[in-house]
């Protein structure tokens, strides 16, 4: 009971009604309808989690899943609370995100720093970045905090800006031993370029502006980023000195690049990252399949070759488009409608396993494809909560209600860091219910 308390009321109502559920169906117009099948999203998400089990590692998921997946999945359980109001994970986030932080405070824990690439650090960077964005809990002031963590990070990636090759960029790989020391590629740069535009404009720094462009061109100039179409392609070998550019095309370049240039015409309001934003959104018309316009892995699904990584892609373009969508508002009705074209794909797909409400990897129009797993359940949940973000804040900066404080103190914030943790859930859990409550209107009424 104690745990069902602390439930909002919109879950509630879920709880009561989860049992007449056939399989999942999502009406768009409705947020109860939309933070059901969150809820059920995360709830089979969770079943891949193990880490809080006596013998574990806290904050890693079960096999196959790498260190970088448990890093995006956490990001997307931030996400899920922010939109939700439901704290039933938060503990297990926040637990998991500072028991991976390793010695320097920088995510390079030891168990896993031998095979980290800069992707990998990236993403758990991206995830304590959204926790600084979110004001989501912060940690006890003898712990390393969201905004500091993130900007370690960056630091780390900024440090190994590599001019030795191609004119610049960052190398995959951290370490020389790992095969993928000798290649280049977009989703390593892209990760600084977000981190870099994120960083800049939640702390209002302009060092940060110029790693964004910095990161850009030179994605774009190594030819990694076409911009003819404003497609971006996987990457490129140091031996060849980029020049034997691999053309697959990943959901996730695009919309870490799209949602990044929307952070930077956000906080500087430049035309060019305006049309950036705009040109990168057009692009991805490619992973919309062109009969029913349900998002897709264009390199891997029709082929049935996706990876384990490669099926938690698509959680991360749906993530990316939710922010653009707010931070560029000229961008929603666009990225609106492909996420209500993706939802019909969904309801259609996460109807497997033995709970019936399992997501399967491919949305366009097969039913359950018998596949299941910790990428799938985060893609579809992904989805659905980012049809929300027009009835949320934008992510917070420094001066607009984040808290988190940095290895530079960031102005404004350092009262607020300070008042007692304790004074501080309950009166956020107030503010949540009160949120919920103007948001459902009468309708509680009505499901109680
Ligand atoms: C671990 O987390 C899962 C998923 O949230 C939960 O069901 C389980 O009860 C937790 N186990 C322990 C020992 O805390
Ligand atoms: C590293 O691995 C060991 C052995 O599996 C485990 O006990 C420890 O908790 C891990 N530490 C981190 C930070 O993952
Ligand atoms: C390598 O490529 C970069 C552009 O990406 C160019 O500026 C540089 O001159 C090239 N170096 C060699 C040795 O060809
Ligand atoms: C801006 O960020 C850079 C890079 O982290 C840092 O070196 C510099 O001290 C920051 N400047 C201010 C005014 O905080
Ligand atoms: C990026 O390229 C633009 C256009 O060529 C140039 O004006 C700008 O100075 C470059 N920025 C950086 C940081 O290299
Ligand atoms: C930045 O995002 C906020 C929140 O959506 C929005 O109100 C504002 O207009 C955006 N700024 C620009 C320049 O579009
Ligand atoms: C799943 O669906 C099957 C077939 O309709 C049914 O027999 C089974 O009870 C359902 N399982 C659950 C957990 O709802
Ligand atoms: C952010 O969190 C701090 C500390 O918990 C709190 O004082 C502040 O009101 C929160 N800001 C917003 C916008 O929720
Ligand atoms: C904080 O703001 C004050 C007054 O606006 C300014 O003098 C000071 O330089 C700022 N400090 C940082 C670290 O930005």
């Amino acid at each position: 009971m104690r745990a069902l308390r602390s439930l909002p009321l919109s879950i509630l109502f879920v709880l009561a009604n989860i049992n007449h559920a056939r399989a999942i169906d999502i009406d768009v117009d409705d947020k109860d309808s939309i933070i059901h099948a969150a809820w059920v999203f995360a709830h089979g998400l969770m079943t891949y989690y193990n880490g809080n089990q006596t013998g574990n590692t806290p904050g890693m998921f079960v096999n196959p899943y790498y260190w970088w997946e448990a890093g995006a999945a956490w990001g997307s359980l931030i996400d899920y609370w922010f939109y939700t109001g439901d704290e039933t994970y938060n503990e297990q986030v926040k637990s998991s995100l500072l028991f991976q932080v390793g010695s320097d405070n920088d995510y390079m824990p030891s168990n896993v720093s031998t095979s980290e690439g800069n992707d990998d650090q990236a993403f758990w960077g991206f995830t304590v970045m959204n926790a600084a964005e979110r004001n989501f809990t912060n940690p006890d002031p003898d712990q390393p905090q969201w905004l500091a963590l993130a900007e370690a990070v960056f630091n780390d990636m900024a440090s190994r800006w590599d001019m030795s090759t191609c004119n610049g960029g960052l190398l995959w790989q951290i370490f020389q031993f790992n095969g993928g020391y000798d290649y280049k590629n977009t989703i390593s740069n892209a990760g600084l370029f977000m981190l870099a535009a994120r960083l800049a404009r939640y702390t209002d720094n302009s060092t940060y502006v110029e790693w964004a462009e910095r990161t850009w061109n030179w994605t774009e100039g190594v030819g990694f980023l076409d911009t003819q179409y404003y497609y971006f392609y996987d990457g490129a070998h140091v031996e060849s000195n980029c020049t034997d550019i691999e053309k697959y095309q990943w959901t996730y370049n695009a919309g870490i690049f799209m949602a990044g240039s929307a952070y930077l015409y956000n906080y500087t309001e430049a035309p060019l990252w305006a049309q950036r934003t705009q040109s990168i959104l057009d692009s991805i018309d490619i992973f919309f399949d062109s009969a029913t316009g349900i998002m897709y892995e264009r390199a891997c699904e029709n082929s049935h070759t996706c990876d384990t990584d490669e099926k938690a892609f698509k959680s991360v373009l749906a993530w990316c488009m939710g922010l653009t969508a707010v931070l560029a508002p000229f961008t929603y009705g666009t990225i609106y409608e492909h996420l209500v074209k993706t939802v019909s794909g969904i309801e259609q797909s996460c109807v497997g396993g033995l709970d019936n409400v399992t997501c399967g990897t491919t949305w366009v129009n097969v039913g359950w494809d018998n596949t299941y797993g910790l990428g799938q359940q985060m893609s579809a949940m992904e989805v659905v909560l980012n049809l929300l973000v027009q009835d949320f804040p934008a992510p917070y900066t420094a001066s607009t209600g984040g808290s988190s404080t940095g290895i530079v103190p960031s102005n404004g914030s350092d009262e607020e860091a300070k008042v007692s943790t304790t004074g501080d859930r309950a009166g956020a859990g107030i503010l949540t219910s009160i949120a919920l409550l103007m948001m459902l209107g009468a309708s509680w009424w009505i499901a109680i």
